[in-house]
């Protein structure tokens, strides 16, 4: 069950990392180095230590001028005086924390900024102290994210364990934080692409936290955790099933132009079976193939789900395979040993989906 909302701070409650890197590279300016909002993307999220330290020693400065107590001390003041005021609050941050209260969820931050700048977000994301039942900054802890650290401190201080807690995370180094202490987690935000929290672990990945209309639809999202890691057993019943499916989608295939009726299912990992024919054009190129159309309504029905199954039913000799588009658009829900079965009704071939596509493209980011 769940108990605990666990929220890291800048880019999930709060936007301020804008805010923070402006000061930074104001920091650098006023030391004379020309620094740029890029020098700190890649530390953010990590405590207030590597946001300077890191972009210093990338930029060759392993002393004078830079003094990370100097920067400090000059983020802190530049900070009080250009947030003060503010709202900094992300979509749907306010209403997420009072809906958990309200159903009897705990809520704590778990951030690794000073505990400073985290009251101050708190106060500018229209929120107060007692919002939360517990409140962990950088201070607390020696080893930041990725460790899990500091959520393993919100969890003692709540009295729960990990499966019991929801963190919600922005950056890779969170995610891998709280999957480290045991807690489910959902990636928030557009600091990172979303294939890279979904590889640091997230459960989920939405854009903001408006996405949920409540604490509990967060929560239904997690019911079905991680479903695509689940397949559905493909028995010849399934098969034979899928098949004719297929041959019936193939009736409605509306291909005025070619003439080539395609009929396809695909199985998703719950077991059921979704159909897709073609859709020509009179712009040809618009045309919509069978089986992205099958792939399409099974995601529009389930969300992100795996595909363990793909049939496809042609009238020619032998059976066509799907086209090279279609094969990229299912290399995202498929794995290599999806069974692909073509059928003509007279002719059959069965092959794994690795054999048609052994490399499909993936973003994988370095
Ligand atoms: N078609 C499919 O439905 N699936 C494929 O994988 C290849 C082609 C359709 C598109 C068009 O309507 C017709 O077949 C001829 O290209």
């Amino acid at each position: 069950m769940i108990k605990a909302f666990l929220f890291d701070m800048d880019g999930v409650l709060a936007e301020s990392e804008d805010l923070s890197v402006s000061i930074g590279v104001s920091y650098f300016r006023s030391i004379g180095v020309n620094a740029n909002a890029s020098d700190f993307s890649r530390y953010l999220g990590g405590g207030e230590r590597i946001f300077f330290d890191g972009p210093a020693k990338a930029l060759g400065l392993s002393g004078s001028p830079y003094s990370y107590d100097e920067a400090s001390a000059y983020f802190r003041k530049e900070y009080e005086r250009r947030a003060s005021g503010l709202d900094l609050s992300l979509p749907g941050a306010r209403e997420i924390v009072r809906s958990a209260r309200k159903s009897g969820i705990m809520t704590a931050v778990a951030s690794s900024a000073p505990r400073w700048k985290v009251l101050m977000n708190i106060s500018c994301i229209g929120l107060t102290e007692s919002d939360f039942d517990f409140i962990a900054a950088g201070e607390d802890i020696k080893r930041n994210k990725p460790f899990p650290d500091i959520y393993t401190l919100c969890l003692i201080r709540l009295g729960i364990d990990g499966p019991e807690a929801v963190v919600f995370e922005d950056s890779v180094m969170g995610i891998k934080s709280a999957k480290s202490a045991g807690c489910h987690a959902i990636g928030t935000g557009s600091t990172y692409p979303s294939d890279a929290l979904y590889g640091a672990g997230a459960s989920y990945v939405v854009s903001d936290l408006a996405a949920f209309h409540s604490a509990s639809s967060a929560m239904d999202l997690l019911s079905g955790e991680r479903k695509w890691e689940k397949h559905a057993a493909i028995t010849g019943y399934v098969k034979e099933q899928a098949l004719k499916l297929a041959e019936r989608a193939g009736y409605n295939a509306y291909a005025p132009y070619s003439g080539f009726k395609v009929g396809a299912a695909v199985v998703a990992s719950s077991g059921k079976i979704y159909t897709g024919c073609n859709v020509e054009n009179a712009s040809y190129g618009a045309t919509i193939c069978a089986e992205r159309n099958a792939i399409t309504t099974a995601i529009a029905e389930e969300g992100r789900t795996s595909i363990d199954l793909i049939a496809v039913f042609t009238q020619s000799s032998p059976p066509s395979p799907p086209c090279a588009i279609c094969l990229q658009v299912l290399s995202e829900f498929a794995h290599p040993d999806t069974i692909v079965i073509l059928s003509s009704g007279s002719e059959r071939l069965e092959m794994k989906f690795s054999e048609l596509l052994p490399k499909p493209f993936a973003l994988n980011t370095i």
